[in-house]
Protein backbone atom coordinates (compact mmCIF):
# COMPACT_ATOMS: atom_id res chain seq x y z
CA UNK A 1 0.00 0.00 0.00
CA UNK A 2 1.47 3.55 -0.38
CA UNK A 3 1.58 5.99 2.29
CA UNK A 4 1.40 10.22 2.60
CA UNK A 5 5.58 10.62 2.34
CA UNK A 6 6.86 11.58 5.14
CA UNK A 7 9.63 14.28 4.03
CA UNK A 8 7.72 16.23 1.47
CA UNK A 9 6.08 19.86 1.47
CA UNK A 10 2.96 18.85 -0.49
CA UNK A 11 3.49 16.43 -3.50
CA UNK A 12 1.92 13.24 -2.22
CA UNK A 13 0.35 14.61 0.48
CA UNK A 14 -3.13 14.27 -0.61
CA UNK A 15 -3.03 10.98 -1.88
CA UNK A 16 -5.64 8.61 -3.60
CA UNK A 17 -5.21 5.54 -4.58
CA UNK A 18 -7.63 3.31 -6.33
CA UNK A 19 -6.95 -0.42 -6.65
CA UNK A 20 -8.06 0.20 -10.87
CA UNK A 21 -8.59 2.65 -13.37
CA UNK A 22 -8.45 3.44 -16.91
CA UNK A 23 -6.04 6.00 -16.46
CA UNK A 24 -4.40 7.97 -13.51
CA UNK A 25 -4.33 11.22 -15.92
CA UNK A 26 -7.87 10.90 -16.64
CA UNK A 27 -8.82 10.19 -13.57
CA UNK A 28 -7.31 12.76 -11.49
CA UNK A 29 -7.70 15.39 -14.33
CA UNK A 30 -11.88 14.66 -13.21
CA UNK A 31 -11.75 14.82 -9.97
CA UNK A 32 -10.38 17.90 -10.11
CA UNK A 33 -12.67 19.42 -12.09
CA UNK A 34 -15.55 18.33 -10.35
CA UNK A 35 -13.45 20.07 -7.15
CA UNK A 36 -10.29 22.02 -7.57
CA UNK A 37 -7.83 19.89 -5.63
CA UNK A 38 -4.78 21.21 -4.03
CA UNK A 39 -1.48 20.81 -5.46
CA UNK A 40 0.51 17.75 -5.08
CA UNK A 41 -2.16 15.77 -5.12
CA UNK A 42 -1.61 12.46 -6.42
CA UNK A 43 -3.92 9.61 -8.25
CA UNK A 44 -2.15 5.95 -7.68
CA UNK A 45 -3.47 2.66 -8.87
CA UNK A 46 -2.27 -0.81 -8.72
CA UNK A 47 -4.27 -1.92 -12.14
CA UNK A 48 -4.38 0.87 -14.84
CA UNK A 49 -6.54 -0.48 -17.79
CA UNK A 50 -6.45 2.03 -20.51
CA UNK A 51 -2.43 4.09 -19.78
CA UNK A 52 -2.31 6.52 -22.46
CA UNK A 53 1.16 7.50 -23.10
CA UNK A 54 2.99 10.07 -25.98
CA UNK A 55 1.87 10.14 -29.63
CA UNK A 56 -1.55 8.58 -28.54
CA UNK A 57 0.35 5.63 -27.40
CA UNK A 58 -1.31 3.03 -25.14
CA UNK A 59 0.98 2.52 -21.72
CA UNK A 60 0.97 -1.01 -20.67
CA UNK A 61 1.63 -2.41 -17.13
CA UNK A 62 1.10 -5.49 -15.67
CA UNK A 63 -1.42 -4.85 -12.40
CA UNK A 64 0.76 -4.71 -9.35
CA UNK A 65 4.17 -4.90 -10.64
CA UNK A 66 5.03 -1.57 -11.80
CA UNK A 67 4.19 2.18 -10.22
CA UNK A 68 1.73 4.30 -12.58
CA UNK A 69 0.37 7.38 -10.61
CA UNK A 70 -0.80 11.54 -11.88
CA UNK A 71 0.19 14.19 -10.10
CA UNK A 72 -1.40 17.80 -9.91
CA UNK A 73 0.67 20.57 -10.58
CA UNK A 74 0.01 24.63 -10.74
CA UNK A 75 3.00 25.87 -12.35
CA UNK A 76 1.38 29.49 -12.40
CA UNK A 77 4.85 30.73 -12.73
CA UNK A 78 6.54 29.08 -16.14
CA UNK A 79 4.80 30.63 -19.16
CA UNK A 80 2.90 28.56 -22.00
CA UNK A 81 5.80 29.01 -24.20
CA UNK A 82 8.13 27.53 -21.31
CA UNK A 83 6.34 24.83 -20.46
CA UNK A 84 8.66 21.92 -21.62
CA UNK A 85 10.49 23.02 -18.50
CA UNK A 86 8.59 21.14 -16.56
CA UNK A 87 9.59 18.37 -18.89
CA UNK A 88 12.63 18.78 -18.33
CA UNK A 89 12.58 18.85 -14.27
CA UNK A 90 10.68 16.01 -14.16
CA UNK A 91 12.30 13.71 -16.18
CA UNK A 92 15.55 14.71 -14.13
CA UNK A 93 13.54 14.18 -11.06
CA UNK A 94 12.22 10.32 -12.13
CA UNK A 95 15.67 9.60 -13.22
CA UNK A 96 17.39 10.84 -10.35
CA UNK A 97 15.01 8.49 -8.23
CA UNK A 98 15.59 5.91 -10.08
CA UNK A 99 18.90 6.23 -10.09
CA UNK A 100 19.27 4.77 -6.43
CA UNK A 101 18.44 1.42 -7.37
CA UNK A 102 20.53 0.68 -10.30
CA UNK A 103 24.29 1.07 -11.70
CA UNK A 104 23.70 1.58 -14.88
CA UNK A 105 23.46 5.12 -16.16
CA UNK A 106 20.33 6.45 -16.78
CA UNK A 107 19.39 8.49 -20.12
CA UNK A 108 16.66 10.74 -21.08
CA UNK A 109 15.35 9.85 -24.29
CA UNK A 110 13.78 13.46 -26.24
CA UNK A 111 11.02 14.24 -25.27
CA UNK A 112 10.60 12.12 -21.72
CA UNK A 113 10.73 8.88 -21.88
CA UNK A 114 13.64 7.24 -19.24
CA UNK A 115 16.09 4.74 -20.77
CA UNK A 116 18.39 2.23 -19.81
CA UNK A 117 20.99 1.21 -22.61
CA UNK A 118 18.52 1.59 -25.39
CA UNK A 119 15.75 0.24 -23.40
CA UNK A 120 12.69 1.93 -21.92
CA UNK A 121 12.11 1.85 -18.23
CA UNK A 122 9.35 4.66 -17.93
CA UNK A 123 7.90 7.53 -19.61
CA UNK A 124 5.67 10.80 -18.58
CA UNK A 125 3.12 11.81 -19.79
CA UNK A 126 2.56 15.89 -18.92
CA UNK A 127 -1.22 17.43 -19.45
CA UNK A 128 -1.27 20.87 -19.10
CA UNK A 129 -4.47 23.82 -18.97
CA UNK A 130 -3.44 26.83 -20.24
CA UNK A 131 -4.85 29.93 -19.60
CA UNK A 132 -3.92 32.72 -21.89
CA UNK A 133 -0.07 32.56 -22.05
CA UNK A 134 0.14 30.90 -18.44
CA UNK A 135 -0.03 27.46 -17.22
CA UNK A 136 -2.96 27.12 -14.89
CA UNK A 137 -2.61 23.18 -14.19
CA UNK A 138 -0.26 20.67 -15.12
CA UNK A 139 -1.48 16.24 -14.99
CA UNK A 140 2.06 14.67 -14.86
CA UNK A 141 1.16 11.28 -15.28
CA UNK A 142 4.44 9.13 -14.59
CA UNK A 143 4.86 5.02 -15.33
CA UNK A 144 7.55 3.30 -14.35
CA UNK A 145 8.55 -0.54 -14.71
CA UNK A 146 9.92 -2.16 -11.73
CA UNK A 147 8.87 -5.56 -11.05
CA UNK A 148 7.41 -6.52 -14.52
CA UNK A 149 9.51 -9.58 -15.98
CA UNK A 150 8.02 -9.83 -19.51
CA UNK A 151 6.96 -6.87 -21.92
CA UNK A 152 5.42 -7.38 -25.04
CA UNK A 153 7.65 -4.66 -26.30
CA UNK A 154 11.35 -5.59 -27.23
CA UNK A 155 12.34 -2.07 -26.13
CA UNK A 156 10.91 -2.19 -22.51
CA UNK A 157 12.62 -3.02 -19.36
CA UNK A 158 12.17 -2.93 -15.47
CA UNK A 159 14.25 -2.84 -12.67
CA UNK A 160 13.69 -6.29 -12.17
CA UNK A 161 15.17 -7.11 -15.47
CA UNK A 162 18.10 -5.07 -14.81
CA UNK A 163 18.75 -6.06 -11.23
CA UNK A 164 17.17 -9.53 -11.14
CA UNK A 165 15.34 -7.61 -7.78
CA UNK A 166 12.29 -7.85 -6.63
CA UNK A 167 11.72 -3.90 -5.11
CA UNK A 168 9.37 -2.40 -2.66
CA UNK A 169 6.71 -0.07 -5.23
CA UNK A 170 5.91 1.69 -1.98
CA UNK A 171 9.88 2.43 -1.18
CA UNK A 172 10.27 3.86 -4.99
CA UNK A 173 7.11 5.79 -5.09
CA UNK A 174 8.59 7.75 -1.58
CA UNK A 175 12.18 8.58 -3.68
CA UNK A 176 10.24 10.19 -6.33
CA UNK A 177 8.05 12.13 -4.45
CA UNK A 178 10.95 13.59 -2.59
CA UNK A 179 13.04 13.93 -5.42
CA UNK A 180 9.93 15.60 -7.73
CA UNK A 181 9.42 17.93 -4.99
CA UNK A 182 12.84 19.66 -5.07
CA UNK A 183 13.23 19.35 -8.85
CA UNK A 184 9.66 21.01 -9.33
CA UNK A 185 10.66 23.88 -6.39
CA UNK A 186 14.29 24.09 -8.14
CA UNK A 187 12.29 25.02 -10.98
CA UNK A 188 10.09 27.32 -9.38
CA UNK A 189 13.12 29.51 -7.44
CA UNK A 190 14.76 29.85 -11.31
CA UNK A 191 16.97 27.19 -11.47
CA UNK A 192 15.60 25.84 -15.26
CA UNK A 193 19.24 27.29 -17.45
CA UNK A 194 20.77 24.73 -14.99
CA UNK A 195 18.05 21.79 -15.36
CA UNK A 196 18.55 22.68 -19.21
CA UNK A 197 22.60 21.64 -18.46
CA UNK A 198 21.79 18.46 -16.28
CA UNK A 199 19.29 17.80 -19.02
CA UNK A 200 21.28 17.65 -22.25
CA UNK A 201 24.01 15.87 -20.27
CA UNK A 202 21.73 13.34 -19.64
CA UNK A 203 20.12 13.00 -23.11
CA UNK A 204 20.18 10.29 -25.08
CA UNK A 205 21.93 10.06 -28.63
CA UNK A 206 23.51 13.69 -27.25
CA UNK A 207 25.80 15.07 -30.08
CA UNK A 208 25.98 11.13 -31.18
CA UNK A 209 25.24 10.40 -34.92
CA UNK A 210 21.99 8.62 -34.92
CA UNK A 211 19.22 7.76 -37.57
CA UNK A 212 16.15 9.71 -37.22
CA UNK A 213 12.98 10.18 -39.78
CA UNK A 214 11.11 13.05 -40.68
CA UNK A 215 8.32 13.67 -43.29
CA UNK A 216 8.81 9.94 -44.47
CA UNK A 217 12.51 10.78 -45.77
CA UNK A 218 15.28 9.21 -43.37
CA UNK A 219 18.51 11.07 -42.26
CA UNK A 220 21.42 10.93 -39.72
CA UNK A 221 21.80 13.89 -37.91
CA UNK A 222 23.47 14.92 -34.34
CA UNK A 223 20.80 16.07 -31.71
CA UNK A 224 22.26 19.66 -30.64
CA UNK A 225 19.93 21.24 -28.28
CA UNK A 226 16.35 21.75 -27.29
CA UNK A 227 14.40 24.81 -27.96
CA UNK A 228 12.53 27.23 -25.35
CA UNK A 229 9.33 25.31 -26.56
CA UNK A 230 11.31 21.50 -26.26
CA UNK A 231 11.57 21.14 -29.92
CA UNK A 232 14.29 18.83 -30.86
CA UNK A 233 17.70 20.48 -32.49
CA UNK A 234 19.31 17.54 -35.16
CA UNK A 235 22.31 19.18 -37.10
CA UNK A 236 22.15 17.27 -40.46
CA UNK A 237 24.46 18.14 -43.58
CA UNK A 238 25.62 21.61 -41.96
CA UNK A 239 21.85 22.89 -41.24
CA UNK A 240 20.08 22.82 -38.21
CA UNK A 241 16.38 21.95 -38.12
CA UNK A 242 14.24 22.00 -35.56
CA UNK A 243 11.01 19.37 -34.96
CA UNK A 244 8.35 19.12 -32.75
CA UNK A 245 7.05 15.72 -31.31
CA UNK A 246 4.94 14.98 -34.26
CA UNK A 247 7.32 15.76 -36.68
CA UNK A 248 10.48 13.01 -36.25
CA UNK A 249 11.32 9.92 -34.81
CA UNK A 250 14.18 8.49 -33.75
CA UNK A 251 15.38 4.77 -35.75
CA UNK A 252 17.45 2.15 -34.54
C1 LIG B 1 5.05 7.60 -22.59
O1 LIG B 1 6.21 7.22 -22.42
O2 LIG B 1 4.50 7.48 -23.69
C2 LIG B 1 4.32 8.20 -21.43
C3 LIG B 1 3.77 7.13 -20.55
C4 LIG B 1 3.02 7.68 -19.38
C5 LIG B 1 2.31 6.60 -18.62
C6 LIG B 1 1.73 7.09 -17.34
S1 LIG B 1 1.18 5.78 -16.30
C7 LIG B 1 0.36 6.88 -15.26
C8 LIG B 1 -0.23 7.97 -16.13
N1 LIG B 1 -1.57 7.65 -16.56
C9 LIG B 1 -1.64 7.46 -17.88
O3 LIG B 1 -2.67 7.17 -18.51
N2 LIG B 1 -0.44 7.65 -18.43
C10 LIG B 1 0.55 8.03 -17.45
Amino acid sequence: MYKIPANTLFTGQNLIYVPECHSTNSLLSQLNNKSPLAEGTIVITDNQTAGRGQRGNTWEAQPGMNVTFSLLLRPTFLQAAGQFQLNIALSLAVAEALQFSLEQPIKLKWPNDILVGDKKIGGILIENQLLGTSIASSIAGIGININQENFSHHKATSLFRLTGTTFLLNDIFQRLMKSIELAYLSLRAGKAAIQKEHYLHALYKFNELHSFEAKGSEFYGLITDITESGKLCIESNGKTREFSLQEVRFLG
